[in-house]
Parts: C-alpha cells; sequence; structure tokens
C-alpha cells in the first residue's frame, strides 16, 4: 500500500506499506528527504519523523532558508547527488559536456522534485532488458517520482515499489538525458538511504569468501567514515556478494533490527555504509563506480539496477526468509522455478571423470543413477573441441567424437533410454586461445589493442558487449540444444574481466565495458533461455563466483561452490542462505575422502547436509559399496519428498558453525525446514567434532505453538511450545562428522 498524504507546507509524504514494514519519504523544497525505513510506523506521525537537527554555519545550505537547519550535508536524503553540498558517498554523479547550459565537464548536480504517480503492481520499465522482480496488481503498488536537475534540465524516475505481503521495497533509478548536451553518468546507485538515529552500535554484516570457501558471514562494526564491499572483477564474484544486512550488535536470528539490501545484478557492484560526523548512517547500493561511466546523448536513458530492500524488526532469520520468498516467488521464473515443480536429483560427472570420460563411461555411470533412482546425468566440462584439460577449445562448441561417437544424440538417447533425463555443461562468455574461434576471431576476445591479455585457467572471455559475438554465440549454443534431447544445462564462467576494452566502442563509451558485459550476458541468457523454456539453467562460476539475484531471474539453481566438503559446505550453504532461498542452493554429494580437502565424512552426513538445498551427486556412483547405493537410494527418494518443504516452506538456521555452543565455537550446526501450514519439520543437526557429555536442547522455531507434534524417528509428542521455548532434546555422543535428520509432523490435539 502507498499512500500520499501533505507535510505543513503542502508538500508530498510518502508513506510504503510493504508487509508489516514502513518507508517514509517526502518533498522539502523540492528536495526528497528520507525519513524512515523499518518496521511499521503510524500513518498519523510521518512528519514527525523529519529530525531538523541544528547544524555549524559552515555547511552549505542550497538556497536562503529561515529553517536553519537545512543543509544537503546533514538531511537525510532519497537520492543525495554529488556537488551541491553533500559531501557523503553519493548516489549520483554526472559529468555534464559540452554544448549544455552548464560548464562543460563540470560534475555538480541536484535532483528536485516534479510529480508522482501510483500504479498498482510492477509496471515494466519501457526498453528495459534487465533482471527485476515481477508483482502482478494484487502483490505491490509502484511509486514513480518524476525529479529534475533544475539547471542542466536532466530528468530522474524512481521507482519504488511496496510488496503488500512482503516486509519489501524494491528501488530503481532512470537518467534520462533531457538537456541539449551529452552527459556522462560516472555514480549511480540503485538505492540509498539515510538513518538519522541508526541502530547503535551499527554493525554491517556481509558475505565475504574466495573459490572454494564462497559466502561466509562476516560482522563488521560501522566507524566514522565508510565500510564497503565491492566487486570489481566483472562478476558479482567469489569475494563479496552483492548482498549487506546494517543490524545493531545486538540483532541476532530472533530478535533486533536487520535491513537486508540486495542488488539485483551480475557485475561490478558496491554497497557501503557510511557514518557521518552527526552519526547519520548512510546505506547504499548500486554499480561499482571505478572505472564506470555512460555516455547518454541528448534523449538516452539509463536505467540502474534493481535494489531489494528487506526489513525486519525480529532478527536476521525474519529477513531471510522475505528474501527467500521474493527470490523464488517473485524473481525466479520458467517452469522449474514453479511452486509445484520438482527439480530432478542429477549426478554430474565432473568429480567422478573430471575431463577424462566417454560415451561408455558415462553411461555406466547413468546405469548406476537409474538403479539408484536418480533422475539425471549431467556431462560437464570437456564433450567439445579437444578439450582434455582446461587449456582448449572453449568456443569450439562442436561435440567431439572422440569421446561421443556420432554426437550428442546416441549418448541422449542411451541416457533417456534408462529413463534418465540429460544434462550438459556450456562456458559460453569464454574463449580458449587454443580454439579455432579465436584464431578465426583473435577481435572477439574482450582485449586493449597495444596492452598484453592475461590469462587466468588457459582463457580469455569473449566480448558480450558486441552484438554479432552474441547472435554468434546464441546460433552455436541452439545448435547443439537442438541436437539431442537435452534438459539441464549447466553455465559455467571461470574467469574475471582484465584489460577490459571493445574495439567495438568508441574512446568515450570504453568506460561502459563492464556493465555492457554484464547486459550482454543478460541478452543472451533471456534469448537461449526463451528459446528453450524446457531446460533446467544451472548457473555457476567456478562454483559460486556469480551466486546473485541477477543469475536466479535465469536459473531458479546455482551451483554453491567447488568446495564439496560437507564440514566446509555448512559454513558456504548457511552463508548463502541469509540472502538466498534454499531451492537456490545446489548441493552434491561427493566422494569420501573430499577431493578439496582430504576429509573423510559418512555418506550419511553429505546426504543429509546437501538436502539443506537442491539434492544431487557429484561422485562414481559405480564405486559406490552396496550399502552405499541402498542409501543413496534412500536419500534420491527422500530429496524428492522434502522438496516441497525446500521450495516452498521457510528456513531456520538455528546453529552457525561460528556460534558459541557452550563456550566453544565450530562444534556443530543446525538449521530447520517448516511447511507454509507448519504442520511439518525438518530438522538436521551436525556435530563438527565431538564433545563429551554433550547436554544438548535445540530450541526450534517456526512451529504452532498449539498444536502437538510427533518426533517421526521416536514416536514422541510434543507441543509446538515445548519444543521451541525448551527445545528438541538432542542430548547424545556425536562424534566428528556425524548428524541426524528429525522430522516432525503436526498431530490432533488429545483430549485431556
Ligand atoms: C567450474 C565448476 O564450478 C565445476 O563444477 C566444473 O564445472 C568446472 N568448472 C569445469 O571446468
Amino acid at each position: 500500500m502507498i499512500s500520499v498524504t501533505e507535510t505543513s507546507a503542502g508538500e508530498p509524504l510518502f508513506h510504503l506499506r510493504a508487509g508489516d514494514a514502513s518507508y517514509v519519504f517526502s518533498v522539502f523544497h523540492g528536495y526528497l528527504l528520507h525519513l524512515y525505513c523499518g518496521p511499521a510506523v503510524g500513518e498519523d506521525d510521518l512528519e514527525y519523523l523529519l529530525v531538523r537537527v541544528g547544524h555549524d554555519s559552515v555547511v552549505p545550505r542550497p538556497f536562503d532558508t529561515s529553517e536553519t537547519w537545512f543543509s544537503l550535508d546533514i538531511a537525510p536524503q532519497e537520492i543525495p547527488a554529488y556537488g551541491t553540498g553533500d559531501y557523503r558517498p553519493s548516489a549520483l554523479m554526472i559529468r555534464h559536456g559540452a554544448g549544455g547550459k552548464l560548464t562543460p565537464g563540470s560534475t555538480a548536480v541536484s535532483v528536485r522534485y516534479l510529480s508522482h504517480e501510483i500504479l498498482p503492481g510492477k509496471p515494466p520499465i519501457p526498453g528495459d532488458i534487465q533482471p527485476a522482480v515481477r508483482a502482478n496488481e494484487d502483490e505491490a503498488d509502484t511509486l514513480i517520482v518524476t525529479a529534475e536537475d533544475p539547471a542542466s534540465g536532466v530528468r530522474f524516475r524512481l521507482y519504488y515499489t511496496a510488496m503488500r505481503s512482503l516486509p519489501v521495497i524494491l528501488r530503481r533509478t532512470a537518467v534520462e538525458n533531457a538537456s541539449s548536451a551529452p552527459l556522462d553518468l560516472l555514480r549511480i546507485a540503485s538505492a540509498s538511504l539515510d538513518f538519522v538515529s541508526p541502530v547503535e552500535p551499527a554493525e554491517l554484516l556481509h558475505l565475504w569468501g574466495t573459490w572454494g570457501r564462497e559466502r561466509h558471514t562476516e560482522r563488521t562494526p560501522l566507524c566514522h567514515g565508510t565500510v564497503s564491499v565491492s566487486s570489481r572483477r566483472g562478476a558479482s564474484s567469489h569475494h563479496h556478494n552483492p548482498f549487506a544486512a546494517l543490524v545493531s550488535s545486538r540483532t541476532d536470528e530472533r530478535s533486533g533490527p536487520a535491513v537486508g539490501i540486495s542488488l539485483i545484478y551480475s557485475g561490478n557492484f558496491e554497497i557501503l555504509a557510511d557514518v557521518d560526523p552527526f552519526g547519520s548512517l548512510r546505506l547504499s547500493a548500486g554499480i561499482d563506480p571505478t572505472g564506470f561511466s555512460w555516455r547518454l546523448d541528448p534523449g538516452e536513458v539509463f536505467v540502474s539496477p534493481e535494489a531489494v530492500i528487506a526489513v525486519s524488526g525480529e532478527g536476521l532469520g525474519k529477513m531471510s526468509r522475505a528474501l527467500h520468498r521474493l527470490f523464488r516467488d517473485h524473481l525466479c521464473r520458467g517452469k522449474w522455478a514453479e511452486r509445484s515443480s520438482p527439480r530432478p536429483v542429477p549426478v554430474n560427472n565432473w568429480e567422478a571423470t573430471y575431463f577424462r570420460f566417454d560415451a561408455d563411461k558415462l553411461v555406466s555411470i547413468a546405469k548406476e543413477a537409474a538403479d539408484c533412482g536418480i533422475d539425471m546425468l549431467v556431462m560437464d566440462d570437456g564433450w567439445f573441441g579437444r578439450r582434455n584439460d582446461d587449456r582448449s577449445s572453449l568456443g569450439d562448441w562442436v561435440v567431439n567424437e572422440e569421446k561421443l561417437p556420432g554426437g550428442l544424440k546416441p549418448l541422449s538417447d542411451r541416457i533417456h533410454g534408462l529413463g534418465l533425463k540429460f544434462g550438459i555443461w556450456f562456458e559460453p562468455e569464454m574463449i580458449s586461445p587454443d580454439s579455432d574461434l579465436y584464431r578465426a576471431h583473435p577481435d572477439w576476445a574482450l582485449h586493449t589493442e597495444g596492452r598484453p591479455l592475461s590469462v587466468a585457467r588457459n582463457q580469455y572471455v569473449i566480448d558480450m558487449t558486441r552484438p554479432d559475438v552474441r547472435d554468434w554465440l546464441f546460433g552455436a549454443i541452439s545448435a547443439v540444444l537442438s541436437s539431442a534431447r537435452i534438459d539441464y544445462v549447466k553455465w559455467d564462467f571461470n574467469r574475471n574481466l582484465t584489460e577490459a576494452a571493445s574495439l567495438s566502442l568508441p574512446e568515450e563509451r570504453q568506460g561502459e565495458i563492464f556493465h555492457r558485459f554484464v547486459l550482454g550476458l543478460y541478452d543472451l541468457l533471456g534469448r537461449v533461455t526463451a528459446a528453450f523454456p524446457d531446460i533446467l539453467f544451472e548457473g555457476c562460476s567456478s562454483g559460486g563466483g556469480r551466486f546473485d539475484p541477477a543469475m536466479l531471474y535465469y536459473s531458479p539453481q546455482i551451483w554453491t561452490s567447488d568446495d564439496t566438503d560437507a564440514m566446509e559446505r555448512l559454513d558456504i550453504q548457511l552463508g548463502t542462505s541469509f540472502c538466498y532461498p534454499p531451492s537456490s542452493i545446489s548441493c552434491h554429494v561427493s566422494a569420501s575422502p573430499n577431493h578439496q580437502t582430504g576429509r573423510e565424512t559418512s555418506f550419511l552426513t553429505r546426504g543429509h547436509v546437501a538436502m539443506a538445498g537442491v539434492f544431487g551427486y557429484e561422485l562414481d556412483l559405480t564405486k559406490l559399496t552396496a550399502e552405499e547405493k541402498e542409501l543413496a537410494r534412500k536419500q534420491a527418494e527422500e530429496s524428492r519428498r522434502i522438496w516441497p518443504l525446500v521450495r516452498n516452506g521457510d528456513f531456520y538456521r538455528l546453529i552457525l558453525p561460528s556460534d558459541t555452543v557452550n563456550g566453544k565455537t565450530g562444534r556443530c550446526a543446525a538449521w530447520m525446514f517448516v511447511s507454509e501450514d507448519r504442520s511439518e519439520a525438518l530438522v538436521t543437526f551436525v556435530s563438527i567434532r565431538a564433545s563429551i557429555h554433550p547436554v544438548y536442547f535445540l530450541r526450534l522455531e517456526g512451529l504452532d505453538p498449539d498444536a502437538r507434534y510427533e518426533i517421526e524417528e521416536t514416536g514422541e509428542i510434543l507441543s509446538g511450545s515445548t519444543l521451541m521455548n525448551a527445545g528438541l532434546n538432542l542430548t547424545k555422543n556425536r562424534r566428528d562428522g556425524e548428524s541426524v535428520v528429525i522430522r516432525l509432523k503436526k498431530t490432533p490435539v488429545r483430549e485431556g
């Protein structure tokens, strides 16, 4: 719901109610001032939220006013602009070109309100191809504020969508060059919010990592100055994720304030939290400005990626569950993202064979898979060109007939003949220097003429900014996908951009390369997914190097990490769950000892951990013992049975490995799924390192306190309130790496 009233000065005052959250801003002398973002506030109290703080006389004022408190350097703003008196990090910076009213090369800009409109639902932005949340007229309301920079004539359209049943606000900014001179956009945040009385002491929770250890959580206290996370790699990256949450030091899973901010973007991003000397806190998210510029000729429009703001007054768990619902129900698309679509349980041959496979080897794995009730065989890297290691052939998307005689069709037929689906691997955005494609088109590699080109994993990045290159890729991918029955595609991306320049762009547009690369990726993914709507796409980037909401728009699941060790996966998967739904977190049971860490973990525990997301296998099934095969059969069946809980239920993090339990950290982890109607729950507890005499009651969450639940394993019946307030008794010595899964079912309340 969005309401508009007037301030005492007769200017608009906007109240966006999203679920049980409020987002309030107003117009003051034409400036857009941010008043509030948090748990709901009373409709009649909105103007009260505008804090008029006095300040020293040296701060600039934009006009002569008796309101001596008013300075852009202090006022909480919606779209803080560079160069006109706000010295904090700007959401907007523009370099004005020659031929207009302003000094050519000057960079000051101002944003002043002109008008607004409110529309039901979430109308698409004309001409925009970027991934964005969708919502129909019953699910959301959208406010569009039109503003301008009076001196230059540049126009702005600020889009705000309030989800009706989720505490989520979506924001985007469109900049239209309505002036008569060209301009360069140098900085454009998708969302910027000022908190005048921030939660104190404030902290930023964010997700950091590297290859094989993606999305570990870190909470860092904010200081006077700026704390930021970003990527300048051309992808959202392993190193930081386009998500962070502003929390207080007392916020935990169940209580305390949390404002999550997530950017629906796969490229260079920056999320920052800046505290000024007055204690005002600015949180912003957008394209990373390093090296970025975007030329807008008169009449052209630039639309920012979409930012998601998720509000909770009751801890991080609630914030995550709001993001989970938003992403799985309003962002992921296609038939595989639907509520009722079960996802196939795959076996992927990467850790089974790496590059050493042929059709017969794959069929031998598929036969075992069929016997275990596994649904799909995925053929990973190495099926094309002369690719027997990672030194060649990216770009030569032609089947290697030495490995797969007769092409893909005979293999696909054999796999389907066993009753399995068949999937393949691609890495379309890359080109190997040792490839026929590169020999024919060396200019297709993204590079700077006259400068040596860095290699990473023996490969270059293809110039996705060029429509001719994308057309060629679409043709090559389509030819492969049409050549046989293919049910699944793993879309990989194994290096980041360097020496990035494109021969197709003029000098003044080279600063657009990184964003254009991402737009090119969206264009190609959009065309391929539309042309093959029945194929399930899985995102991947050397594991989880591009695990972001924009990729979820095209692929409802993403390979989470190349570290498949079950103990390592606890941090990775639970960290990922802060922003992303378990139904997007791809998790496979791999071999023991684990290929990345050498650690031995039981088959049972590997299965329990992998069932925290989209379940599958990544090992040579022909090497399983009879006992392991029997377990695999049960696991595949169980994962299908619990899929509705994973897809549609609520996820609760109960213990993180980094939590202190009885004075020690790194000892255990626990989580649970609860069905939407609270009739069913699944609790998983993992002992990472054994402890002597662990007396342990695990407090559950999300159950109906008044209902009684039967513990399937023991037949005990306990009330929801007991299980949530006193806890589930897990007292038992458990070895290193031992795990337990407990299923709860609501029973009819008994008399007496
Ligand atoms: C990186 C991926 O994360 C792996 O799963 C595998 O597909 C390799 N690439 C193949 O090169």
